[in-house]
């Protein structure tokens, strides 16, 4: 059995690392670009929908199964439930995140990038236009080296982080960090939304055209939730294992998910009137961001030109902390595995990760340019390995873990830790609820969405 691993200290700064893993690059670059994708508003209401009826028993699921164990996903599965068949849960659960990595990582690099350019003070400058803006993240992204040399350096703080340990440095770090971010997005989201032209990005996100919806973007919703929560592949787990016997994890589940939720939207609402004012294309895809934010910036400039450039410099550091504690947790999850299961030395274990997650982030980094007309299943290289991961993979292992907290753990167990042995008020009140959402709700909408995409 896995041996315990280090811990994070306190039950807030356990609460701190399940944030920093849920709030990053999903919320800030993939959830308006999938919204502008699929549609606006009526994506939204499933999101929303997924965020509150499946997002919660899913964490609760994962959390509750690491708190009981205090072990790692391969160890919790084997103490939990001994044999063969939950194992290959644990297996999913180390390379999921993986395969994920590696394509953050190139996005991780994208956002190095432009905090270089915003350090340049190259937003404010009186000649920005949006084209030009385009043209350049256009002609970034389909170079070869530079995208591949901020790959590489992100993936390498990665490890650098890991080979540290997580506890000292980024922990510290992300407890400022994170409330900063928040406020610079409130920030641009009201002057985003003061931009002529704002009107119809708003209306876009507020009014439903359910027509719009196919069972695909309906899945996609779906998976985008799961994936700002880092549902479906053991971070949670692990994470929730460094939970104290004591915590609550109906708090705990609670103010992670609200604040994730309240992020994504907030993100949305910064980027989407931005769009329109600036006359983009909604379904751009993963450039949305890095084309709009600049074009933000360079607006706010006009007249005071320092105080925009400032705030760009300091959105672009945040966003790549926002996303480096994210991929650390994507990282660890492995790293724990080998250490745990396998009995590698750390050092070792990030070694092996890393070349695996590097040479896959390679091709993904190359699917923009030289590699564009390389398409498995109709997709690049990269857009496989997200749409796998966050649309089929998380799902797959989102389903999983409720089953095994309805289906194969025992009541009066799951009972018992989510309530602290009956000595949590409101949690004894709802256990009821939240053990119906658990056992059948989650696992029937899931399931029901999962085979329809896969049929139609
Ligand atoms: N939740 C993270 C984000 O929103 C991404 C993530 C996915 C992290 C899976 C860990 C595991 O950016």
């Amino acid at each position: 059995m896995a041996a315990k691993r280090d811990n994070f200290g306190s039950h807030f700064a356990a609460i701190m690392a399940m944030a920093g893993s849920a709030i990053g690059l999903g919320n800030i670059w993939r959830f308006p670009y999938v919204v502008g994708q699929n549609g606006g508003a009526a994506f939204i209401v499933v999101y929303l929908f997924s965020a509150v009826f499946l997002c919660i028993p899913i964490f609760l699921s994962e959390a509750l199964i690491g708190k009981r164990t205090q072990l790692s996903t391969f160890g919790a599965m084997e103490a939990l439930a001994p044999g063969r068949k939950w194992k290959w849960l644990g297996f999913l659960t180390v390379f999921t995140p993986l395969i994920i990595l590696s394509y953050y990582s190139v996005v991780g690099g994208w956002s190095l990038e432009y905090l270089l350019k915003a350090l340049s003070f190259s937003f404010t400058s009186a000649d920005v236009t949006q084209e030009g803006l385009s043209a350049d993240f256009s002609g970034f992204i389909s170079s070869t080296w530079a995208p591949l040399f901020f790959h590489t350096v992100f993936m390498l703080i990665n490890a650098f982080v890991l080979m540290a340990g997580v506890k000292g440095g980024i922990e510290k770090f992300t407890k400022i960090t994170t409330p900063l971010l928040f406020v610079l997005v409130v920030v641009i989201m009201a002057y985003s939304m003061s931009l002529p032209g704002a009107g119809a990005g708003i209306s876009y996100l507020l009014k439903p055209d359910f027509t719009k919806l196919t069972p695909y973007s309906v899945l996609s919703a779906m998976g985008q939730a799961f994936f700002s929560l880092s549902l479906g592949v053991g971070c949670i787990l692990t994470y929730g294992s460094y939970l104290k016997k004591d915590s609550d994890l109906l708090t705990t589940g609670l103010s992670t998910s609200l604040f994730d939720l309240c992020f994504a939207l907030i993100a949305g609402f910064a980027i989407m009137p931005a769009v329109f004012a600036a006359g983009i294309e909604p379904g751009a895809g993963p450039g949305l961001i890095f084309e709009t934010l600049p074009f933000i910036f360079s607006k706010m400039g006009a007249g005071m030109p320092v105080v925009s450039g400032i705030i760009a410099i300091i959105f672009f550091i945040t966003i790549v902390f926002a996303a480096l504690t994210s991929s650390i947790s994507m990282l660890e999850t492995g790293v724990a595995y080998l250490v745990d299961q396998k009995h590698l030395a750390r050092g070792k274990a990030i070694a092996i990760l890393f070349t695996g997650c590097w040479a896959l982030g390679v091709l993904c980094c190359l699917s923009f340019g030289p590699m564009a007309d390389v398409k498995i299943l109709g997709l690049t290289v990269f857009d496989l390995c997200d749409k796998m991961t966050a649309n089929f993979l998380m799902t797959f292992g989102s389903l999983l873990f409720t089953l095994f907290v309805g289906w194969r753990m025992k009541k009066s167990d799951v009972y018992d830790e989510f309530t602290n042995g009956g000595s949590l008020r409101t949690s004894v009140k709802v256990f009821g609820f939240v053990y119906f959402l658990i056992k059948f709700v989650a696992p029937v909408v899931i399931g029901v969405i999962f085979i329809t995409t896969l049929v139609m």
